[in-house]
């Protein structure tokens, strides 16, 4: 039983590239155990994360997330069951924002920015997808 979900939230302040890197050394140790894959994103000081895995796993880890004091107003975009995996390739898949197309993030906002509070989660999962195909995803598992 596979499960796929989304949230978006806000990073707080203190957050900075050095806690970004902590945040996924600590994702790419624990994810692989709990059968866990998924991709982060962070940009403007929002965080947006797709998580894949079993029900249980996603559902645990998601709980853990949600009590991170690093960010707050989590808000879950998409849960959804699923057959297969879309991100299998990485324990936590980091979007490089140097290897991001400005059009691209054009192509589904309004303004250009990346705002997923703004725009219904297919919205998010349909960039994500294209981040994937157009390489712009690092940190092989
Ligand atoms: C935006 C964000 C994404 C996170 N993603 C993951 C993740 O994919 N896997 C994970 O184990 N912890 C993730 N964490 C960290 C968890 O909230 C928590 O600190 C961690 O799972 C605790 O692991 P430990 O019990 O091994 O110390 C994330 C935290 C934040 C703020």
């Amino acid at each position: 039983m596979l499960v796929r979900l989304m949230y978006a939230s806000r990073a707080v302040p203190a957050v900075d590239h050095d806690e970004l890197v902590a945040i996924l050394r600590k994702s790419k140790a624990n994810n692989p155990a709990n059968g866990v894959t998924g991709v982060l994103c962070f940009s403007e000081g929002i965080f947006l994360q797709v998580l894949e895995g079993g029900r249980s796993s996603v559902n645990r880890l998601y709980s853990h997330i949600v009590g991170d004091s690093r960010h707050t107003q989590v808000e879950l975009l998409i849960y959804e069951e699923i057959n297969e995996r879309r991100f299998a390739g990485w324990s936590m898949g980091q979007v490089s924002m140097a290897r991001l197309n400005p059009g691209l993030v054009m192509k589904y906002s309004e303004t250009g920015m990346l705002d997923p509070y703004a725009v219904s989660g297919s919205v998010s999962m349909a960039l994500f997808e294209e981040l994937v195909a157009t390489a712009a995803i690092v940190g092989q598992s």
